[in-house]
């Protein structure tokens, strides 16, 4: 029987376990053994796994996070990881693997399928939505769910004490977040990564809306946006694996300011990875699911170094590279509507 290895790799998004049952119910649908690999490709690296059944699937479509573990290993990055993992491969028997994961998780399936490891499927995941080659990512839309409520919450107590509040919220270096929950919440001013801030004009647009007789204001600010004389705020300046800098702290700093140019009373909330966190929306359980399907047609189908991805409303295939070679930022047209209500 032929066998299919399964694993979610880099941040956890809600979505991931409503591809994981999708892959193992299709998959023994179709006759295939499954495994799963845990902790992303650090299973691979440890021969770390746990069995798939449908028992195993059963009870979880509706449950945050994934039952496989994940992490932020690169196989790439220490020396004999990479013989690990294909030595691992040969030993598990595996026929297919399906990655699950973003930009890293599946930079690293691709870089595998070019140097020879077979069968590699991958299928995307991030709240930051900034994949190429697929319009959504799941994870997305339930973030964009929980940042839209926070931003509601932080409006009712803002206007009760005339404040300014600033929103910090995840999404890396692509303002997909920012933007969309700035819009649905009503945010005065969205301060993304694509554009650097001019804390001039933020200021510039506070006090305006404030001459109208508006006595408070909701800032949004994405995670990675940047001053524009090109600082950055990190948590620290250490890399991870994938030669990433962990993010956040704008928020305070784009406070600060705010309040000593305006001189109005200014608040800052983080979100964090409360936005990555609980059950998925209907949106993302479908996607994942319609994505964890098609992995496995894929597998069937012998049609390897591909990633699942969504196209308008139809699920189809694209190169793998397609999906890594540059992040998808914002679209301007759209930030350009989320404009239309500044001030
Ligand atoms: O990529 C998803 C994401 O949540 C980013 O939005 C954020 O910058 C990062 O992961 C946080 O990573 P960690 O969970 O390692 O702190």
């Amino acid at each position: 029987m032929a066998r299919i290895g399964i694993l979610t790799g880099g941040g956890d998004c809600p979505g991931l376990n409503p591809v994981i049952r999708a892959v193992v119910r299709k998959a023994l649908i179709e006759g295939y053994e499954i495994v799963g690999i845990k902790n992303g490709w650090k299973g691979l690296v440890e021969n770390d796994t746990m069995a798939l059944n449908i028992d195993a699937v059963s009870g979880i479509l509706p449950k945050g996070g994934t039952i496989l573990g994940t992490s932020r290993t690169n196989p790439y990055k220490k020396e004999g990881d990479l013989a690990k993992v294909k030595d691992n491969f040969k030993k598990l028997g595996l026929d297919a693997l399906i990655a699950v994961g973003g930009e890293d998780t599946l930079g690293v399936a691709f870089k595998l399928t070019k140097d020879g490891i077979p069968g590699i499927v991958g299928v995307p995941k991030t709240i930051d939505n900034d994949l190429s080659a697929t319009d959504y990512t799941f994870g997305f839309d339930t973030a964009l769910n929980v940042a839209t409520e926070c931003i509601d919450r932080l409006h009712t107590t803002a206007e009760s004490h005339h404040r300014i509040i600033v929103a910090e919220v995840m999404g890396r270096h692509a303002g997909w977040i920012a933007t969309e929950a700035g819009i649905a919440g009503g945010a005065d001013v969205i301060l993304i990564p694509e554009i650097p801030i001019d804390l001039d004009e933020v200021c510039a647009v506070i006090k305006k809306r404030h001459s109208r007789g508006k006595t408070f204001s909701i800032v949004v600010v994405a995670e990675g946006a940047q001053f524009n004389d090109g600082s950055m705020v990190t948590q620290e300046k250490k890399l991870d694996a994938f030669g990433h800098v962990r993010l956040g702290g704008i928020g305070e700093e784009l406070a600060a300011q705010i309040e000593k140019r305006t001189g109005f009373e200014t608040r800052v909330s983080v979100l964090g990875h409360i936005q990555r966190g609980g059950s998925p929306t209907a949106f993302d359980r479908v996607l994942g699911t319609r994505l964890g399907v098609k992995a496995v047609e894929l597998v069937k189908a012998k049609k390897f170094g591909k990633m699942v991805a969504l196209s308008g409303i139809k699920i189809i295939e694209v190169p793998l590279e397609d999906a890594v070679k540059e992040l998808k930022t914002v679209d301007m047209e759209l930030y350009n509507i989320a404009k239309v209500f500044f001030g």
